[in-house]
This record gives structure tokens, sequence and C-alpha cells, in this order.
């Protein structure tokens, strides 16, 4: 059975990737789908999300990573793909994600959303949440895979150039933490 794990991921989250690999346990094929969205201003690019995806599903076989446009559920029937897997982390996801699932339901009366519960670690974490850490400086490296973390501070000091971007080897301090929150 084909599962396609559809979303912005801009960008994908140590969240995200624990349904990854939760998923491609359950599932025969796992297609991580990321969606190609004119009405969004991204941090990154479609095609730069799918590569950080791949890298970090690298050991992952099963899983294979690509980009659409247009309806999910059209998407997967391309793909030859019936289930749709999403995660849930608390009580205020389950109104949107239900209203999406019966959406979808109505398209394509094949298809059906699966849900895992997020690892309870991740249940606070999200793609907005990541973003706004770092654009104020802090540190992300517990909250995205390592590469991706570097992609995010990379285009934090591009847009933010005066900003130190906090790394493994310069861990965001209080000091800094508070130093860049006074200036905003
Ligand atoms: O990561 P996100 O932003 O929560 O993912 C949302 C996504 C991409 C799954 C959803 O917006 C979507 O499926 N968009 C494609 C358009 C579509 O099929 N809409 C009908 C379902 S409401």
């Amino acid at each position: 059975m084909i599962a396609i794990y559809p979303g912005s991921f801009d960008p994908i989250t140590l969240g995200h990737l624990d349904i990854i690999e939760r998923g491609s346990k359950l599932f025969e094929q796992v297609i991580v789908a990321v969606l190609r969205n004119p009405d969004k201003s991204p941090l990154f690019t479609v095609q730069e999300r799918v590569e950080q995806i791949r890298k970090c599903t690298i050991d992952l076989p099963n899983v294979e990573v690509d980009s659409f446009a247009g309806l999910t559920v059209e998407y997967a029937r391309l793909r030859n793909a019936k289930v749709l897997l999403r995660g849930l982390r608390v009580l205020s996801d389950f109104e949107k994600e239900l209203q999406m699932a019966h959406t979808n339901e109505t398209l394509w009366d094949e298809i059906e959303t699966v849900f895992l519960a997020t690892s309870n670690e991740y249940s606070f974490l999200s793609s907005s949440v990541v973003k706004e850490v770092a654009r104020f400086g802090g540190s992300v490296d517990h909250l995205v895979p390592h590469a991706v973390a570097l992609d995010i501070y990379r285009c934090y000091a591009e847009t933010h150039p005066g900003s130190t971007p906090p790394t493994a080897t310069n861990p965001a301090t209080p000091t800094t933490r508070l130093r860049v929150d006074q200036e905003v």
C-alpha cells in the first residue's frame, strides 16, 4: 500500500521526520509530497525543500520525495496511492485535519486519511515555530535535521547580515537571545 504524506514542509522539522520514519514502517512506500503553493511566500523554494527532505530520508529506501500542484487527491490518484498520511499534534490540529480529510473524501471516495499521533516530544513543533525562533536569533538545532538548521542559519544570515546565527560551536545563549530580542 502506497501512502502520500503531503505538506508544505517549509522547512521539514524533526516532527515531520518522525512521521515519515514511522509511516515507512507501516506502508510499502511513502511519498513525501511538497505542495507547490503559489499563494504562500515560503522561506525555501520547493526544489530546496525537496532536496532537504531527500537528504534526511536517504536511509529510508521506501521513501520517495516529490512535489505537486493542485489537489492532493488528484496527485494521489496519479501516483496510485489510496492513503494520505498526516500527523496529529494537539487538539487544535484536529478540526482542520478532519475538515481536510472529509473534503478529500468528497473529492475521491477511495481515499483514506491515516493520522499518526505525533510523538510527545514534538507535539509543540511546527515549521512556523522553527522560523520564528530562527528569525529572532534562537537555535533550531534541536528542532530540525542538522543540514536543514544550517540552511536556515544561512538564509537568515543573508536576510539579516548583522546577526550571528547560533550553531553547535556557537550556541545561542540567553545573552545573545536577549540582545536580539532587544533589537526587535
Ligand atoms: O503542511 P501543511 O501546510 O499543513 O499541508 C497542507 C496540505 C498541503 C496537505 C493541504 O493544504 C493540501 O492538501 N493542499 C492541496 C489542495 C487540496 O487538495 N485541497 C483540498 C483539501 S482541503
